[in-house]
């Protein structure tokens, strides 16, 4: 059985790794991954660096789709994934999360009648104006297998009409691979890191991460923001690698952040986590970290107004804190605030197997 995984985007690749694993632990029953990155994402530090710390095989094709309007970049994505499938005849079309890249592969795959399972399915912000709940809400719309993470997923897609015995409720495979690279980051590769004298240097600390559109595009928003953080670091050093994104929006909007806010180029994965997860705090408007510093038990203030995984918030590692500075000031205090709970509540099935699961599950189905 020939499953073809789909990843384009950073967060893409965290997932896609614990699924490449489970297939390839798999081989003698006859399953293969055919591996397509889409080029969404494609500088070093947003791509290679990810393959080669998650040890994700290099892609069987790679389709060089790069940077564009949503239109460019879906379009382009589109055109060449076809070819591929017309060449490869995948059993099964994997897509993950909720970026243009799962959008594009899973329209493409499913107008070839090639099954399409959605890992991460059912997640909703109700909140059509990013565009990933467009991606999400589309994908989910013409997917064979849907793969969930939390109960809210399962509710959502009982609610739209799914059909049961399609929604397996698995678990996350980026909390898979989260566990699985924490077992590997020892000393020796702790003390390799650029930014290992500077966590030394530090103490107390927060972890930053910005990149949504509706954080950096706006000039008056983006500015709050940071008005928000700079008051902050007063009190706190903040480490803020920076996504290319917002790197373009702060030079564009002339943005400035105080000293002691440490600007970094983006991080591999493994530094990146060797910082979060010793953090006072994580603020930060990415899905996946939300999930990550629920599993680790790390207080994390979320910058923005909703979430799609409320999981989260139930767990009571996260809060919403929006983006107006007096919310983000007050979300922080709470977060700071709160008395140690001891061992973190891990959402059900965030162990380390789902992609297993996964895997058991396609082999049967497909
Ligand atoms: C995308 C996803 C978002 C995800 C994020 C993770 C969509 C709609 N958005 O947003 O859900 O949270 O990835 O990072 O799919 N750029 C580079 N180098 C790169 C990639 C991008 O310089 O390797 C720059 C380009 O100027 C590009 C901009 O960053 O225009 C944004 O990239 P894009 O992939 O369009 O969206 P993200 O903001 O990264």
């Amino acid at each position: 059985m020939n499953i073809c995984l789909v990843a384009g985007a950073r967060p893409n690749f965290m997932k896609i790794a614990p699924i490449v694993r489970a297939i390839q632990a798999r081989k003698d029953e006859g399953l293969r991954a055919t591996i397509v990155h889409t080029g969404q994402h494609y500088d070093e530090n947003m791509s290679d660096t990810f393959f080669r710390e998650l040890g994700i095989p290099a892609p069987d094709y790679h389709l060089e789709a790069g940077s564009g309007s949503h239109a460019v970049q879906t379009a382009a994505i589109m055109v060449a994934f076809e070819n591929v499938c017309e060449q490869d005849r995948p059993d099964m079309v994997v897509v993950v999360g909720d970026v243009n890249s799962t959008l594009a592969c899973s329209i493409v795959s499913k107008k070839l009648q090639i099954a399409v399972s959605h890992v991460e399915a059912g997640l909703r912000s109700f909140d059509l104006s990013m565009p990933e709940e467009i991606n999400r809400m589309v994908t989910d719309a013409i997917s064979d297998l849907f793969f969930v993470t939390e109960q809210s997923g399962m509710d959502n897609l009982l609610r739209e009409g799914k059909p049961k015995e399609r929604i397996h409720f698995v678990g996350h495979v980026m909390i898979d691979n989260l566990l699985y690279q924490l077992g590997k980051l020892d000393a020796a590769t702790c003390e390799r890191f650029p930014a290992s004298s500077l966590k030394k240097r530090l103490g107390a600390y927060l972890f930053l991460t910005l990149h949504r559109p509706s954080n950096v595009d706006d000039p008056e928003v983006f500015s709050q923001i940071a008005d928000a953080l700079n008051t902050i670091s007063r009190t706190y050093p903040i480490v803020f690698p920076i996504h290319p994104r917002t790197r373009k929006c702060m030079e564009k909007f002339g943005i400035h952040f105080d000293e002691p806010i440490v600007l970094l180029e983006p991080l591999g994965f493994m530094e990146s986590l060797y910082l979060w997860k010793d953090a006072a705090a994580v603020l930060t408007d990415s899905g996946g970290l939300q999930e990550e510093t629920t599993a680790l038990g790390i207080p994390c203030i979320t910058l923005r107004n909703n979430t799609e995984r409320p999981i989260t918030i139930e767990m009571g590692t996260n809060v919403l804190a929006g983006n107006s500075k007096e919310g983000i000031l007050r979300a922080l205090e709470k977060q700071l605030g709160r008395s140690g709970s001891g061992e973190p509540k891990r959402p059900p099935l965030w162990d380390g197997h789902a992609a297993e699961r996964i895997v058991r599950i396609l082999a049967r189905d497909v």
